[in-house]
């Protein structure tokens, strides 16, 4: 597969593209960003990468991170962990507090706000100190030492975090938090903030495409079972009220962030990352989903 071509062909064609949207302004921070970058990156199983544009700035990787703790909570929570969470797709936008009532409290999935937070509870439960740990994950699973938090950006979020300090409390009063607020929000506004480019996106999402192992050490990082697990539920709950769409149109597990970044894997093939900040309706790269779905026309490879 030429896929220096295929990026080649894709930067192209999307070079005047007018994906429409905003940048997300609930987030003070984030609206600083330059809304005209845009870059990509793919590795490889056999650590073959090919890239274009701003894809080794780095950037908040936001929801993305749902996907690093829930692989994390896996590794120490174990089965009990789906008693807190459930896996079905929630149709609703990725802040809404709607089906709690009805549902007791309990999630729909680990991807919307509501079920990070729960993760987020559960890690605080199961670990000294979480934030030190996620990021030593991070760290090893992208062969990349220098990943940090953003503090700024934790602390933008957290002055108007008004949904989820909503949500935290909301489902602590139906009885599915453990923790105190504070501490839980503290956590995922952090988790929220890592600053990762496309290039350290796609490698650490390797350990998704090649059940569980790293690039390139091969070490296991989570079981191959999690690792179908966790792309099963990318692939119907990571978009939100999207998720269908992102089937549809780009065929791939994948998970998105208001920072602008998609992450998504082929098993078996490749992990890929995309970066553009505008953000259509649901709070998704418009840009990014179209430079996915270009690529899997042109490779051919979706997992339909
Ligand atoms: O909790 C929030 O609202 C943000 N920190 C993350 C939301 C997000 O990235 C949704 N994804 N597209």
């Amino acid at each position: 597969m030429d896929y220096k071509a295929i990026l080649n062909a894709i930067e192209k064609e999307l070079e005047h593209f007018d994906p429409g949207g905003k940048v997300p302004d609930y987030i003070p921070e984030l609206a600083k960003v330059s809304a005209d970058k845009f870059g990509m990156h793919l590795y490889c199983i056999n650590g073959d990468n090919f890239y274009f544009g701003d894809h080794d700035e780095r950037f908040s990787i936001q929801s993305i991170s749902k996907v690093f703790t829930l692989a994390l909570a896996k590794k120490y929570g174990g089965k009990k962990i789906w008693k807190r969470v459930d896996v079905e797709p929630s149709g609703d936008p990725f802040n809404s507090l709607l089906q709690l009532e009805k549902e007791n409290g309990i999630p729909r999935n680990p991807f919307i706000n509501a079920g990070s937070l729960v993760i987020a509870d559960i890690l605080i439960s199961e670990l000294e100190n979480p934030k030190e740990c996620l990021l030593e994950f991070v760290r090893e699973i992208s062969d990349d030492p220098t990943i940090e938090y953003d503090d700024k950006v934790a602390a933008s979020e957290q002055t108007n975090g008004y949904r989820n300090i909503a949500l935290v409390n909301y489902m602590k009063s139906l009885g599915n938090i453990k923790n105190d607020a504070d501490d839980i929000l503290d956590f995922y506004f952090h988790q929220c903030s890592l600053a990762m480019s496309c290039c350290q996106l796609a490698k650490s999402f390797m350990i998704f495409a090649n059940e569980g192992k790293t690039l390139r050490t091969s070490k296991k990082m989570i079981g191959a079972n999690s690792a179908k697990r966790i792309n099963a539920i990318m692939q119907t709950c990571g978009f939100y009220d999207e998720a269908g769409e992102f089937s549809f149109r780009v065929g791939l597990p994948g998970k998105s962030g208001v920072g602008g970044g998609i992450v998504a894997i082929h098993p078996g093939q490749y992990s890929v990352a995309v970066w553009s900040p505008l953000l259509n309706e649901k709070g998704n790269s418009e840009k990014g989903m179209k430079a996915l779905e270009e690529l899997t026309s042109l490779t051919g490879l979706s997992i339909f």
